[in-house]
């Protein structure tokens, strides 16, 4: 191959690009997009040198200031490094090797599918979901979240499913409204009004499939290609991997003891045209710090001014230990920046699949429709059996129990780890929710120990899986919900046998 200069250029890289017309995000965005493709399908390597300038525009058949924004936007992002007069090559430092798309095991190949934190299908966690509840004796999950299903009132909720079915018939059988039923909207949205300081109808509710789904319809019907989201830096894995997929490049901004750091978000805001962040205040998702009351305020007031959708998910809002539940950003937002995310996945079950959105009438009519096209309509029977459940108090009751039982693991939990981890485990302050996160003593490899741990039988998370960069930290989260006080011991027992294989 020459190049213009009459120089021949050895073994470059052609790059495919033909641009999308009818797409509504600028050239040179689709050019940088088709770039990072190529790292991450591993074509193009760190270090590897890209064509010049000239040579790219004449490849792709653009302008070369088009070419020039692309390279500049793949730098800002940290994808490449140019230097004037060197040229461009793709930045040293990414890890050598990207990791398979869909996790070690294969799996989905889809865009936004490449293995993500909290969400690589090959880890033991997910291994252990696959067989839920463990089947070896002795065997414990205390990553994630899970409620203890041992304690649901099965035949309750078997009640009002059958009633459901034989009350309300082909009504739940049949197509449906993609909001959900209006008797579980109704119910919600009066839940909320008198638990979360919410004060809407059931014309501001739209049931989902959990949280998950309605991050997928927020993200579907509200994001597009090239759109810049922030997301908290240590973080819940699936809410990117649906905005990725929705095409939106995610900024992570730090946390630290008081939640996100929101004087961060501001700087990154001035930076960026930001659409949306996505945040877990009540219990930071995995720190489990809630936001305080002055960036809550600064929070909202940057996104008055910056025009930005806040996504907040209140996956645990019942779950509050000591004193009253912090209510919701949603129920501070004079102008309707928030859209507040519930879910029922921790006061009934996962398996359920039900979550809700609350939000203004605009926003639920806009999911309405993505909801038509994706999976039509929840199932309406159980969404039926769940409004009769909130209308009788009986779902109230049962959280009410478990918010006590949950309080009494922590506790059980927090000893256990006094007594046989002292000085190789520190539990910070949480006021609430469902596990606990933990220091780990320099003088351990977490991820060594949780690798020994979990071949012992004993399921825990480190930091480096919640952590946008992917790096480990000297973090664990445990989750005591699913556990009772004996079963918390054994897996501190457990964990503390496990030491010698993680001693640096
Ligand atoms: C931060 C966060 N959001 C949401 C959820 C619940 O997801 P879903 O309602 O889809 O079951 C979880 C569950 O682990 C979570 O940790």
């Amino acid at each position: 191959m020459i190049d213009q200069s009459g120089v021949r250029v050895r073994d470059e890289i052609e790059i495919a690009f033909v641009a999308d017309e009818a797409a509504t995000i600028p050239v040179f965005a689709q050019l940088a997009r088709t770039v990072v493709n190529e790292i991450l399908r591993g074509r193009l390597a760190p270090g590897q040198r890209l064509p010049s300038s000239r040579r790219l525009a004449a490849q792709w058949a653009v302008h070369r200031n088009t070419v020039l924004s692309a390279l500049d936007e793949l730098a800002a992002e940290g994808w490449v490094e140019t230097r004037a007069g060197a040229g461009c090559w793709v930045s040293t430092t990414l890890p050598e090797r990207p990791p398979p798309r869909g996790g070690a095991r294969g799996g989905a190949s889809a865009p936004g599918f490449a293995a993500e934190p909290g969400f690589a299908m090959g880890e033991p966690l997910w291994q252990a979901l696959a067989t839920m509840p463990p089947s070896r004796p002795g065997a414990y999950f205390m990553a994630g979240g899970q409620p203890d299903l041992r304690l649901l009132p099965r035949e309750m909720l078997s009640r009002a499913w059958r009633r459901a079915v034989r009350d309300a018939g082909s009504k739940v059988l049949s197509y449906g409204d993609p909001r959900g039923a209006l008797r579980l909207r109704r119910a919600v949205a009066s839940w909320c009004a008198a638990r979360r300081d919410l004060a809407v109808g059931a014309r501001e509710v739209m049931i989902t499939r959990g949280s998950q789904g309605a991050l997928d319809l927020l993200s579907r019907a509200f994001l597009r290609p090239g759109e810049h989201v922030a997301v908290e830096a240590l973080g819940y894995g699936p809410a990117w991997v649906s905005l990725r997929a929705a095409g939106a490049t995610l900024w992570p901004v730090a946390v630290d003891d008081q939640g996100l750091d929101v004087e961060a978000l501001e700087a990154l805001a001035r930076k960026r045209t930001l659409r949306a962040v996505y945040v877990t205040p009540h219990h930071q998702y995995p720190t489990m710090v809630t936001l305080s009351a002055s960036r809550r305020l600064r929070l909202l007031d940057l996104a008055r001014r910056h025009g930005l959708l806040v996504i907040e998910d209140d996956y645990d809002h019942e779950f509050h230990h000591e004193g009253r539940a912090v209510m919701p950003l949603a129920s501070a937002d004079a102008h309707g920046h928030v859209v507040y995310v519930g879910t029922f996945s921790k006061i009934v079950a996962p398996g359920l699949r039900v979550g809700f959105v609350v939000a203004p009438e605009p926003v639920i009519a806009r999911l309405a429709q993505w909801r038509r096209a994706v999976d039509r309509q929840g199932d309406l029977t159980v969404e039926t059996a769940l409004a009769e459940l909130l209308e009788e108090g009986a779902l109230q009751a049962h959280a009410r129990r478990m918010q006590k039982v949950y309080g009494q693991r922590r506790t059980a939990l927090r000893d256990a780890l006094g007594a046989h981890l002292a000085g190789v485990v520190e539990a910070h302050p949480t006021a609430g929710g469902m596990a606990l996160w933990a220091e780990v003593s320099p003088k351990y490899d977490v991820e060594r120990w949780s690798a020994a741990s979990a071949e012992a039988g004993v399921i825990f998370a480190t930091a480096r899986r919640f952590a946008f960069d992917q790096r480990p930290r000297p973090f664990v989260r445990l989750g005591f919900a699913p556990l009772d006080p004996g079963e918390l011991v054994a897996c501190v027992k457990t964990m503390k046998r496990c030491l010698n294989e993680a001693r640096v």
